[in-house]
């Protein structure tokens, strides 16, 4: 039987255990760079036990942002990005990039006419005056496969251990994905095959770049969870291709950031506290209004994307990472049992860095994290994104770039 806490190969690198920090917005960086929260952030989480931590939303290029303190990869923030690599390691752990495009998706930033699958108005862009998408045309497509490539060679240079291609949630590698963003009539349009092309394409350029010497992960949707989006049999065409291409391991996720993001969460964002973070009117409208898709009598239920996972889990034979509503070492077995190889963990790991550790050792069984789903509204504060059962982070360290020198933690 495996146990969570046996190492594990992913591609060319080799993990303690099978427990993976699943990318969470951290709200770590300013302005592009991240800062000394970010390091401190990952550091505890490799401390505490989390074999490979996940440093999330690195957009590809500047465009490739959906708010405007995320970080974009560049030569000049190798030093910041080295600061968070090194302290993971000097802890024991390893750590993956995040790396990403939101294509239409820029909910915070005023870009003008976006990128995406498909021409039309831009819902996602509609908060900040974004209303309009253009569709990729074949140089566009070429420039962001090199820009994912770039990134990668980057994220090695900074000294990450794997990348993590985000292809869920409603970004752009999901807008080709998912039909209901990706209305395209060519040979990327159409089919589920077709519609993962670029996606793969992208992949495999990542792969190409770095695949020799990182982990190259790539994170997808189980099925968008919504009418209209993409189902669990397009997630088995799109992991079979991926296999195909030499992926690493697949995180297997759910839902989009407009239209579900009850099905990622397995609950609702809480919208009180979501609207004591938003200020803007027009904002606070777009989340009243996407209160409306829950379920009615939603309940949080442990492992709420298992079913779906196991499709995914008989079709392939590729490395998974189970995620979604893991909260117990009796799921994190149940996961090894299903035959995952690893587990995906964001707001356990959030309530509680150290949360591995302690269950290795039985000083808990379970974490204390409700689901309450409060810390989504913190990637909206300042001192970054917290519990609000612990300590509020230190808003100090939240604006000091991560290698600067003259500063004393
Ligand atoms: C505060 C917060 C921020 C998140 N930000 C991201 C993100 O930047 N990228 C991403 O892929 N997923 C993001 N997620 C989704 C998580 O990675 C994960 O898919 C989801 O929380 C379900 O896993 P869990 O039940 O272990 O929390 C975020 C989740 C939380 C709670």
């Amino acid at each position: 039987m495996t146990s969570p806490f046996d190492p594990v190969q992913i591609g060319p690198i080799s993990l303690s255990n099978r427990f993976v920090k699943s990318g969470a917005n951290e709200a770590m960086s300013r302005e592009g760079v991240p800062t000394k929260a970010m390091v401190k952030h990952h550091a505890d989480l490799a401390a505490g036990g989390t074999a490979l931590t996940t440093m999330a939303y690195c957009a590809v290029s500047k465009d490739g942002r959906t708010l405007p303190d995320q970080i974009w990869m560049r030569e000049e923030i190798i030093d910041d990005l080295k600061a968070v690599t090194d302290a993971v390691h000097a802890n024991g752990g390893k750590i993956s990039a995040q790396i990403t495009h939101a294509g239409s998706f820029v909910t915070s930033l005023k870009v003008g006419t976006t990128k995406s699958s498909s021409t039309g108005i831009n819902k996602a862009g509609l908060m900040k005056g974004n209303k309009w998408q253009k569709a990729m045309d074949q140089s566009d497509m070429e420039r962001v496969k090199k820009d994912f490539a770039k990134a990668a060679l980057l994220a090695e240079k900074a000294g990450f251990d794997g990348v993590e291609l985000h292809m869920g949630h409603g970004y752009l590698l999901n807008q080709f994905i998912s039909p209901l963003s990706n209305k395209r009539k060519d040979e990327f349009g159409g089919t589920a095959e077709k519609r993962i092309r670029f996606p793969v394409e992208v992949l495999s350029a990542v792969k190409e770049a770095v695949g020799e010497r990182l982990a190259v992960i790539a994170k997808i949707n189980v099925s968008d969870g919504v009418k209209g989006g993409s189902t669990p049999d397009d997630a088995i065409i799109l992991a079979k291709a991926l296999e195909q291409a030499g992926a690493d391991m697949l995180v297997l996720s759910g839902g989009r950031n407009i239209e579900s993001t009850w099905f990622m969460f397995g609950s609702p964002i809480n919208m009180e506290q979501m609207l004591k973070m938003i200020t803007s009117p027009i904002n606070r409208f777009f989340f009243k209004l996407s209160a409306l898709s829950v379920p009615k009598g939603l309940e949080f239920k442990e492992m709420y994307l298992r079913e779906y996972s196991l499709k995914i889990r008989a079709a392939v034979n590729v490395p998974l990472a189970y995620l979604g509503g893991v909260t117990s070492i009796d799921n994190a077995q149940k996961a090894m049992d299903d035959g995952f190889e690893c587990i995906a963990m964001a707001r356990a790991l959030i309530h509680d860095t150290g949360l591995v550790n302690k269950l290795k050792s039985g000083e808990v069984s379970k974490s204390g994290c409700t689901a309450c789903n409060k810390c989504v509204a913190y990637i909206y504060h300042p001192g970054g994104t917290w519990c609000v059962e612990n300590p509020a982070n230190d808003l100090e360290i939240n604006q000091i770039p991560a290698s600067r020198k003259n500063y004393n933690s």
